[in-house]
């Protein structure tokens, strides 16, 4: 399968890795900062753009991973007429593309990628999308040479999905941070507590969250609770957000 790349960031990079592993031919990536197009176009063996006019027009698959605000402005620049073009968001609906070409689809996958780490990505869940039934089965062949996990969604669904994501990642990795710096207000190494996230993260493969809540807002210690409070009176932002996962700890029970 012939695949243009737009966009040359995270996903981009990793997806394109894993699409040329699997034996897909890339034929160009476009990027609007050139050095950026032309760093992943080295990687995947193939030609890189800056600007979209010069994109070719015979490729059997676009994939659009830009960032989700460019996806409109980028999706009117195309004229692709029946070329299969699909976008990587989890939150962005599928007809952001509908003036980009006839055929549509989302390629979704639900994983946390950055620059430096390679992801398996037979274990990554690829969570498909389509206009039309044809477009459906190619983007379920493609992905299922690269995971073992694919799953076709509608745009809400898979709205909620990404909402879900954004807790159990984005904020769970902030909440991370935070301790980070409370840790570093005393001279504390991040090294301390890492054995609890590994562990935290453990048990959840093997039970549901809520059925191994630990700490003192499940076992309503309001001593315990007032003193970490207490310890957190010049951060009234950290009270805030102490307060409300407490109350939401006790509410989800
Ligand atoms: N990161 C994740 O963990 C993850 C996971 C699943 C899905 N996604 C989705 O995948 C997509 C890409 O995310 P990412 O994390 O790979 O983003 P990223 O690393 O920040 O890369 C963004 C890419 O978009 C390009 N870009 C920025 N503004 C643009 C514009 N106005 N027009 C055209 N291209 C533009 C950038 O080009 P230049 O560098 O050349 O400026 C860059 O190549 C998003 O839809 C995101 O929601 C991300």
């Amino acid at each position: 399968m012939n695949i243009i790349l737009l966009g040359s960031g995270r996903v981009a990079t990793q997806l394109g890795q894993a699409l040329h592993n699997a034996g897909a031919s890339i034929l160009q990536v476009y990027s609007p900062t050139q050095a950026h197009a032309a760093k992943l176009a080295a990687k995947l063996d193939c030609e890189s753009i800056s600007d979209v006019s010069q994109l070719r027009l015979d490729a059997d698959l676009y994939i659009l991973s830009v960032n989700d605000d460019a996806l409109p402005t980028l999706s009117k620049q195309l004229s692709l007429t029946d070329r299969l073009v699909v976008h990587t968001s989890g939150s962005t609906p599928m007809s952001v593309l509908e003036h980009s070409s006839n055929k549509i689809g989302v390629l979704y996958p639900l994983q946390t990628f950055s620059h430096e780490k390679e992801v398996d990505f037979s274990v990554v869940p690829l969570i498909i999308e389509s206009n039309n039934p044809e477009s459906l089965n190619l983007l379920k062949d493609l992905a299922a040479k690269l995971s073992t996990k694919v799953l076709e969604l509608d745009s809400a669904q898979r709205l909620i999905l990404h909402v879900a994501a954004v807790f159990a990642c984005n904020f769970s990795n902030h909440l991370y941070a935070i301790s980070q710096a409370l840790l570093a207000s005393r001279q504390l190494d991040f090294d301390l507590i890492r054995p609890l996230i590994a562990e935290t993260a453990a048990k959840v493969q093997l039970n549901l969250p809520s059925e191994v809540q630990t700490g003192p807002a499940i076992r309503k210690d309001e001593l315990t609770i007032q003193k970490h409070l207490d310890s957190l009176k010049d951060q009234p932002q950290l009270q805030e957000i102490y307060r409300l996962l407490s109350q939401s700890i006790v509410n989800l029970r």
